[in-house]
């Protein structure tokens, strides 16, 4: 049994994954995405069980994954989970194709439509790239006025990023949202992230507080992560008040280390349990 670490920059949580995998004396090897060629010829690193995929760049774990799968390597995450992820749009597709429930969600790709699309929902709506993260650009638009600006903003100043409108009603939660890792079939913990402001990120100065899995986020989040292809996910709840519980979001590759001060688990010793099993099983999904 070997696993293969793939990650460029040794973050938080790729020290706690090594210390994991060191003091359960599971064998590993680490790949650096910067330094990686392959061709595409059959060939490429053997005798590997699984790779466990920790790369801080979308575009390499996306290659990579897909490169390893070619080879008979089954990756965490698996190579579809990678893609769908990396698109709030795909990612958003493949909830609502699996039942579960979504905020209000429209795309337009003009300034005009996308005018069309925030009316036909009617204010407040959000406005959010779709790639990235750590609730980087993401805007609340409260009225006509906003939305017009910010749109031409886009439309003038942005890139590629920014050729598309994701567009989402805003979901009145309360003053919080819920994160779930999952693992499989699990769920390794769930947390809240509370903050005066709408955007809960801990990355933007969320705090993390200790959120019992409960049936509902269990089945709201193992179901998402189904949706999307599997492997190691974690999942933005939102609660809506009266109302069920929305999904928002899933994250491929995610961190953790902000969660540690709200929930006991060990984190990477249970990442560890899921890769070994996934090297055991040689299935990811
Ligand atoms: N439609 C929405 N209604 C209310 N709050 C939202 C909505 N979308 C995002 N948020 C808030 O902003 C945060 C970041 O949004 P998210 O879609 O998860 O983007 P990112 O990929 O940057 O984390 C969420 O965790 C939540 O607190
Ligand atoms: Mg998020």
């Amino acid at each position: 049994m070997k696993i293969g670490l793939l990650y460029s920059r040794k973050r938080v949580e790729e020290k706690m994954i090594t210390a994991a995998l060191d003091n359960r004396g599971v064998p590993y090897d680490r790949f650096d995405p910067r330094q990686l060629t392959f061709e595409l010829n059959g060939s490429g690193p053997a005798d590997y069980d699984a790779f466990l995929v920790r790369c801080l760049s979308h575009t390499n774990a996306y290659y990579i994954t897909r490169w390893l799968e070619s080879l008979g390597i089954p990756t965490v995450s698996p190579h579809r989970t990678i893609s769908v992820c990396g698109d709030k749009f795909l990612t958003s597709v493949a909830l609502q194709e699996a039942g579960l429930p979504i905020p209000r969600t429209a795309a337009a790709f003009t300034v005009e439509s996308s005018l069309d699309a925030v009316e036909e929902m009617g204010y407040p709506v959000v406005l959010k790239p779709l790639f990235g993260s750590w609730g980087r650009l993401l805007a609340r638009v409260n009225d006509r006025d906003a939305a017009e600006a910010l749109l031409e903003h886009k439309s003038t100043l942005g890139g590629y990023l920014h050729g598309v409108s994701y567009i989402q009603e805003y979901v009145d939660k309360p003053g919080r949202d819920i994160r779930a890792m999952v693992a499989g079939d699990e769920v390794i913990y769930a947390i809240y992230r509370h903050s005066e402001h709408w955007i809960t990120n801990t990355a933007l100065g969320g705090k993390p507080l200790p959120c019992p899995v409960t049936d509902e986020i269990r089945h709201l989040a193992v179901g998402a992560a189904k949706a999307v292809g599997g492997g190691i996910v974690a999942v933005d709840l939102l609660e809506r008040a009266g109302a069920e519980m929305l999904v928002n979001e899933v994250n491929h590759t995610p961190e953790f280390h902000g969660a540690r001060e709200a929930t006991d688990v060990d984190i990477a010793d249970r990442i560890v349990d899921y890769v070994l099993q996934v090297a055991e099983t040689g299935s990811a999904t």
